[in-house]
């Protein structure tokens, strides 16, 4: 991330205006619209399109490259169930939003759950050792159920719960405040999914009848907007439940998802989750249907809800990992190699290989001013950093 006073041409006073709209990096600034920055107060168009220029220009976003450099860093957190994960070509991407939207009870809420715990599992072993964000619009979050996911996972229940952060919301203008703070947390607190539960419910309560359907669709643009720039900026997974309505166009009637085109258009990837029918009301096998994604065929699957969130069996396993008792968050944190740290480059990943430091946690416990001494031409700031 570079910082936004970096940006050529910047005063204190923009830099004012821009944080407390919820800019706060060069990267953000360089993603957004003209529309966007000149409709703060205190932003004329031409200094909102001085300013995007700059940091467009000063991130390399101002040219064209060949596809050779094009990256593709997306990552996977498992939903807990390998059936679902596989339809997804490996689980809730991060980088993309991805919406989920069924019935009351098809069991959205449980796979927030689900993936509030999945996403702290180490890489490789089905999470991104990250931490969690989630936005609860119908106060349904329940750290009970967390606790017992946390178990089936082998996890220490109270480090996954100390690292999901939680906001319930009471109006969609206080959604959007928060989509914004939650912008903030993702740079401290190393997040890796943000949650939405659910995004529509609010706007759907407040906004009401076919006169008022503009303003809705005006507030919740600029929402998709700013999740899918901050899915992009940091490379976080972005989770949206969504109700469903009966909908009926011409002769036939269905249900739909709610939101119309600016959800279906905005989010990347959307799934579909289907109950079996009244007729069988305590069953708990639930279907999933990929209903678009830009490179997943329209796959389905099936999955089960437990008390320990989504599953492929009604029966699962619930781990007896003899680490249960350690703080596997910690734990998930050292298996990051050398490679995963911002701004290393192949010829100092080697000098450090050479002194015996190989993964993140043996960098973190080395002194800066001793490693320093012993990289001759890196500055200590260089190995501070
Ligand atoms: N501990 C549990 N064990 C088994 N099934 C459970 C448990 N807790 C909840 N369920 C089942 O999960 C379903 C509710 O799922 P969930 O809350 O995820 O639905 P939802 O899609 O979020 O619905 P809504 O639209 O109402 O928010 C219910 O059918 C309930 O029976
Ligand atoms: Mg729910």
């Amino acid at each position: 991330m570079t910082e936004l006073k970096l940006v050529k041409g910047i005063q204190s006073r923009h830099l004012k205006i821009l944080t407390e709209n919820g800019i706060n990096t060069a990267e953000a600034l360089a993603m957004s619209g003209n529309k966007s920055i000149s409709g703060m107060e205190g932003i004329g168009e031409a200094t909102a399109k001085k300013l995007i220029w700059n940091a467009r220009s000063a991130l390399g976003m101002s040219e064209f490259r060949t596809v050779t450099e094009f990256q593709e860093n997306h990552e996977f957190i498992s939903t807990g169930s390998l059936n679902f994960n596989a339809i997804l070509g490996g689980g809730i991407e991060t980088g993309f939003i991805t919406e989920v939207y069924g019935p009351f009870k098809s069991g959205k809420t449980n796979l927030a759950h689900t993936i509030c715990v999945t996403t702290q599992l180490p890489k490789g072993k089905g999470g991104l050792g990250g931490a969690v964000i989630y936005i609860d619009t119908e106060n349904t979050f329940s750290k009970e159920k967390v606790r017992r996911i946390a178990k089936r996972f082998g996890l220490k229940s109270d480090s996954v719960l100390s690292h999901i952060f939680h906001a319930r919301i009471y109006s969609s203008d206080h959604q959007s405040q928060m989509i914004l703070e939650a912008e903030k947390l993702v740079k401290e607190k190393n997040a890796r999914l943000l949650i939405i539960d659910s995004l529509m419910a609010l706007l759907r309560a407040e906004y009401i009848g076919i006169g008022m359907l503009p303003q809705r669709q005006a507030v919740l643009n600029k929402m998709i907007h700013a999740l899918s720039r901050i899915a992009e900026s940091y490379n976080i997974a972005v989770l949206v439940t969504n109700q469903v309505a009966q909908q009926i166009r011409g002769m036939f009637s269905g249900i739909d998802a709610i939101g119309g085109n600016i959800v279906a258009h905005g989010c990347h990837i959307r799934v579909m989750f289907k109950t079996k029918g009244f007729a069988s009301n305590s069953s708990l096998e639930r279907k999933a249907i990929i209903v678009d994604a830009p490179d997943l065929p329209p796959e389905e699957c099936q999955f089960f809800i437990t008390p320990a969130g989504i599953a492929d069996s009604e029966k699962i396993e619930v781990s007896v990992s003899k680490n249960q008792d350690e703080d596997l968050f910690v734990s998930a944190n050292n298996v990051y190699t050398l490679e995963d740290i911002k701004g290393i480059g192949k010829n100092t990943m080697e000098r450090l290989e050479r002194l015996g430091i190989t993964t993140v946690e043996q960098l973190r416990e080395t002194s800066p001013d001793d490693l320093a001494k012993d990289l001759p031409g890196i500055s200590s700031n260089k190995v501070q950093e």
